[in-house]
């Protein structure tokens, strides 16, 4: 059994939190983080979580039962505050007896973290700014990602570097926090580790593991790109406030320019709300990611990728991914 002394002493808030050997989240990737992904970072000794995107309670009970009879290691479950009927799914993960539950897009709505602590499961939160972050945790919440606009997926405006200055020396003393976005290789867990993270996360780097059911086409595509190809989307209408998408520059990041187009149009007709607004900008993301991760439609799907897109090289295991960065984290801090 390898061993990582230094990293472990410095990940042990984020290893009894995450009840794993790694306190190394692979984030939810809608259509990419379903069973097989997840069971595998969880069955290395890291904690996957089912990315439950759109998928109706139904889906979710059949995927968190499958990924149950994969591994009896603990996962996670990422929601999106947003989907309509949140408080169904909440209820899936409580039947499922789920240990941590990730409220992901947005603040969580009324009454939601009550509901996931009321079956004894930790809630996860994201946080934009230091002070709700402070609201968040105050009011419920166990642990928060504070996750910078390197990663891949819907991103806020601040860089991971910053957010990390900003929120540790705040935050990292009374609380469990993760820190996510641009992470490739270990030297950087072991600076924000020292820093005060309990943990962090990564998406990219694990995308394209050898158990990651993505197509063929779209891990070549991620095999090939650079991290200058990872763009963040740009919003076109101030009414819409769209919350920007890094992925890798495509014919379908153009479409979405378009597609925002058309939605503000139908906006200034009157004839939907703004939240009927975001949903259909939302739904959009689902499908174009979808044709891109099952279909293998690199040119007009959605291929959302972090800026580390380019130190994913290969096709590798979960398992050795995770070992790989725990080595380099070791490493880096034994060189101290
Ligand atoms: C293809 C892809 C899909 C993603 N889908 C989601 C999602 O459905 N929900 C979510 O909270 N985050 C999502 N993310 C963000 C990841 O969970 C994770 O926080 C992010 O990838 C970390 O940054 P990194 O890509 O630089 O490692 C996605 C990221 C990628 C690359």
């Amino acid at each position: 059994m390898t061993s990582y002394p230094k990293t472990d002493a410095l990940m042990a808030r984020g290893r009894d939190f995450l009840g794993t050997d790694h306190a190394i989240l692979c984030g939810a990737m809608s259509w990419v983080s379903e069973r097989n992904l997840v069971s595998a970072i969880s069955n290395a000794g890291g904690f996957g979580v089912i990315a439950c995107g759109a998928m109706t309670p139904e889906l979710l009970d059949a995927e968190i039962a499958a990924t149950k009879a994969m591994t009896d290691k603990p996962f996670g479950v990422n929601l999106i505050t947003m989907h309509p009927q949140l408080f169904d799914l909440i209820k899936v993960c409580g039947r499922h007896g789920v240990g941590h539950v990730v409220l992901a897009g947005g603040i969580p709505p009324k009454g939601s973290v009550e509901a996931i602590k009321a079956f004894d499961a930790k809630v996860i939160v994201f946080a934009p700014t230091l002070a709700l972050a402070k609201k968040l945790l105050r009011s419920g919440a166990d642990a928060l990602v504070i996750e910078g606009m390197e990663a891949g997926g819907h991103i806020g405006p601040v860089s991971t570097s910053v957010l990390a200055q900003e929120f540790l020396p705040e935050l990292a003393e009374d609380y469990v926090v993760f820190v996510a976005g641009g992470i490739g290789r270990g030297e950087a867990i072991a600076g924000y580790l020292e820093m005060g993270a309990s943990g962090v996360q990564l998406g990219t780097r694990f995308a394209c593991a050898t158990e990651s059911i993505a197509h063929p086409d779209f891990k070549k595509a991620f095999f090939r790109a650079k991290a200058r190809d990872a763009e963040a989307s740009v919003q076109v209408d101030p009414r819409l406030p769209v919350i920007p998408v890094r992925a890798l520059k495509n014919k379908g990041t153009d479409a979405f320019t378009a597609k925002q187009r058309e939605v503000a149009g139908i906006l200034d007709t009157g004839s939907i709300e703004m939240l009927e607004a975001q949903l259909q900008i939302e739904h959009y993301w689902a499908g174009a990611l979808r044709r891109a991760v099952i279909d293998g439609d690199v040119e007009n799907g959605s291929l959302m990728a972090g800026q580390s897109v380019g130190m994913v090289t290969q096709e590798e295991p979960a398992a050795d991914i995770i070992a790989a960065l725990m080595r380099q984290c070791e490493d880096a801090l034994a060189r101290r």
